[in-house]
């Protein structure tokens, strides 16, 4: 792990350590989170992160993708999150290693052929949750992690247009969505949260008051349920209206609000956290059949299974048949009324076992 692979909570310290770490090398003249925000699509850069001679390298993909990239092999790092049959997750161009390792090196993998990227194949998403509210948009969901090289049992991390040096996980990495008025925007601040076959992707609105703090980056290590509390239910895929969620580690306590401190990993794994992170309520939700939204992807056998250094991908073109295997049974009800009961409630709680092995996991790197 390169020397800059630490802890979000270097972050914290960045303003004390800034001065001496230019003389290094080490940060970029400008933060990709204050790159852009460039027009869609032709304002967009080749590539987004253009330092060289730092410590983490060149940007591993481009950002401008389009038919000639699109495929198992892309290398794009443009992503987008516009609605439950169109986002993107972050994952890695190849097999083999851990996410906390190449969090700088992940590539954007979507639900929908278009956007030029790699296609999430056919039968990995197991359940999703589109939630739209008035600060941001976000997806939850369940998914085979080994069908975008992701290590099976690897608890993952966390991308942001941030890191330790302030050139983003990934180096580069830019998200558009079209879900602030229509148009395609960049949403310059965003997270995504990978592992446990988990993830959470939050992009917050640029024009909003508080999209820094929605889309906070700090709280790498407690998962997808305090940085995205939600109400996603493995085996149903849903498309929600939303209330906005706390800010990430802002909690409620006896009426006094208050601010969690995200521990060290020098202090071990987490174990406690002094609050479970209330889950905002949602509305209007419309649940669909994978195979009904999640058209045109790629059968899991095109995934790549190169396992380490700088193995080719496989050539993922021409294959577009889908298998039919049951992952679009949508148990359960809209509201969870059941939940102790049912077999959905039975499929919610292993759900959140799952969760609590993304928050209690020791490490999320930056
Ligand atoms: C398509 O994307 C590639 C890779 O970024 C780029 O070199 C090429 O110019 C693009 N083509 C068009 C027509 O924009
Ligand atoms: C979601 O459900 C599928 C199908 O039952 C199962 O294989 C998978 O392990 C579940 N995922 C999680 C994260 O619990
Ligand atoms: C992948 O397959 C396409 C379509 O057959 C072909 O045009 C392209 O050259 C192949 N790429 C590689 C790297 O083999």
């Amino acid at each position: 792990m390169s020397p800059v692979a630490l802890s979000n909570l270097v972050a914290l310290a960045v303003s004390a350590s800034l001065a001496a770490a230019q003389i290094t090398g080490t940060f970029p003249a400008t933060p990709l989170a204050s790159k852009g925000p460039f027009a869609y699509p032709t304002g967009i850069p080749y590539k987004v992160d253009t330092d060289v001679g730092l410590i983490r390298g060149t940007q591993i993909g481009y950002n401008i993708c389009n038919t000639t990239t699109e495929g198992q092999q892309s290398l794009c790092q443009t992503s987008f999150l516009n609605s439950l049959d169109d986002f993107c997750l972050w994952a890695p161009p190849e097999m083999g290693r851990e996410v906390g390792d190449i969090e700088g090196s992940m590539i954007a993998w979507c639900t929908k052929p278009g956007h030029g990227t790699r296609l999430i194949p056919d039968g990995a998403l197991h359940g999703v949750q589109f939630t739209k509210t008035p600060d941001y948009v976000q997806v939850v969901g369940f998914i085979d992690q080994t069908k975008i090289n992701i290590l099976e049992g690897d608890f993952g991390g966390e991308m942001d247009p941030h890191g330790a040096d302030l050139r983003g996980n990934p180096m580069g990495g830019i998200v558009f969505t079209n879900q602030f008025g229509g148009n395609f925007i960049q949403g310059i601040e965003w997270h995504n949260f990978m592992g446990s076959n988990t993830f959470c992707f939050k992009v917050c609105d640029p024009a909003g008051p508080s999209a820094a703090d929605y889309c906070e980056h700090i709280f790498d290590r407690i998962g997808c349920a305090y940085n995205a509390p939600n109400n996603a239910r493995n085996g149903t895929f849903e498309s929600c209206d939303g209330e906005s969620q706390d800010f990430p580690g802002i909690y409620t306590s006896n009426g006094q609000v208050l601010t969690y401190t995200q521990p060290p990993e020098t202090l071990g794994p987490i174990t406690t956290i002094p609050y479970t992170a209330r889950v905002p309520a949602s509305s209007n939700c419309r649940e669909f059949e994978s195979a009904a939204i999640y058209t045109g992807l790629p059968s899991a056998s095109v995934s790549t299974t190169a396992t380490s250094g700088t193995a080719a991908p496989t050539n993922g073109s021409g294959s577009t048949s889908r298998s039919t295997t049951g992952t679009s049974t949508a148990t359960g009800t809209a509201d969870g009324a059941n939940a102790s009961t049912d077999a959905a409630g039975t499929i919610a709680i292993s759900g959140a076992a799952t969760f609590l092995g993304v928050i209690f996991s020791a490490l999320f790197l930056s």
